[in-house]
C-alpha cells in the first residue's frame, strides 16, 4: 500500500516536471521587409515606409504570455528603429526600441526583436523611433488577447478592429525633419488619416440592444 501510495507520489512529480518542461509560452514569428513605397492618402503620390508592402503596417495579433519574435529586414537608406509602444518589456529593455537602449537597425541589414507579451490585455502600437520616419509610415496596430483560461468580464465581440488615426502631411519625412531640425514649428497637417486613408475607413458594427 505505501509502496503504491509512494509510487504514485512519483508518477505525480514526474508528470509535472513532463508538464513544466512542455508548457512553454508560444512563440509567434513574424519575418517583416520595410521598403520605400508610394503611398497616396491624400491624394497625392507620396514616399512611404511600407512593412511588407503595406501602409500601415500589419497587425500584430497576440496573447498575453506570447512570445514574440519579429525579424526586420530594412531596406530603406537610412537606419530603421521600431519601437513597440506601451508594452511592457519585462526583465528585457534592450529591444525597447527607444534609441540609446537598442540599435537601429543599418540599412540593408535585419535584426530580430524579442519581447514577450505579458498581462497587458489591450491595443498598442508600433512605430519608427528615428529621423521622422513615421511621417512616411512605418506602424501598426498590436493587439493583445486575454488568454482562454483567464476570461474577460464581458461577452466575446462580434468583430474587433485597428483603428489607426492621426495627423499627415503631404510634404516628405527628410522635409519635416530639416525644418524640425532648424528650429521652426511644423505648419498644421495637410489632413487626418484613419487607417491609411485620408476619406475616412468604414467599419460595420452590430447594434447590441439591451433590456
Ligand atoms: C524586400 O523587398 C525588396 C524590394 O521588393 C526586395 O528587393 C528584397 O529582396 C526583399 N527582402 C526580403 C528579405 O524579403
Ligand atoms: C537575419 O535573418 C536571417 C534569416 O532569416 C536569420 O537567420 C538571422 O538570425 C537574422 N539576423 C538577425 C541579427 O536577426
Ligand atoms: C522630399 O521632398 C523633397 C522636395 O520637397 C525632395 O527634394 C527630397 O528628395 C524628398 N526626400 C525623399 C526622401 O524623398
Amino acid at each position: 500500500m505505501a509502496a503504491n501510495a509512494s509510487f504514485a507520489t512519483t508518477l505525480t512529480i514526474l508528470f509535472s516536471l513532463l508538464f513544466a518542461v512542455t508548457a512553454e509560452d508560444p512563440y509567434r514569428f513574424f519575418n517583416w521587409n520595410v521598403t520605400y513605397g508610394d503611398i497616396y492618402p491624400l491624394g497625392v503620390r507620396q514616399q512611404g515606409i511600407l512593412i511588407d508592402g503595406k501602409f500601415p503596417g500589419p497587425d500584430i495579433h497576440s496573447v498575453t504570455n506570447d512570445n514574440l519574435v519579429i525579424n526586420i529586414f530594412n531596406n530603406l537608406d537610412e537606419p530603421f528603429l521600431l519601437s513597440w509602444n506601451g508594452v511592457q518589456q519585462r526583465r528585457n529593455s534592450y529591444v525597447d526600441g527607444v534609441y540609446g537602449t537598442t540599435c537601429p537597425i543599418p540599412p540593408g541589414k535585419n535584426y530580430t526583436y524579442m519581447l514577450q507579451v505579458k498581462d497587458q490585455i489591450g491595443s498598442f502600437y508600433y512605430f519608427p523611433s528615428l529621423a521622422f520616419h513615421k511621417a512616411a509610415g512605418g506602424f501598426g496596430g498590436i493587439r493583445i488577447l486575454s488568454r482562454p483560461r483567464i476570461p474577460v468580464p464581458f461577452p466575446d465581440p462580434a468583430g474587433d478592429y485597428t483603428v489607426l488615426i492621426g495627423d499627415w502631411y503631404k510634404s516628405n519625412h527628410t522635409d519635416l525633419k530639416a525644418k524640425l531640425d532648424s528650429g521652426r514649428k511644423l505648419p498644421l497637417p495637410d489632413g487626418i488619416l484613419i487607417n491609411g486613408r485620408g476619406t475616412g475607413a468604414t467599419l460595420n458594427v452590430e447594434q447590441v440592444l439591451e433590456f
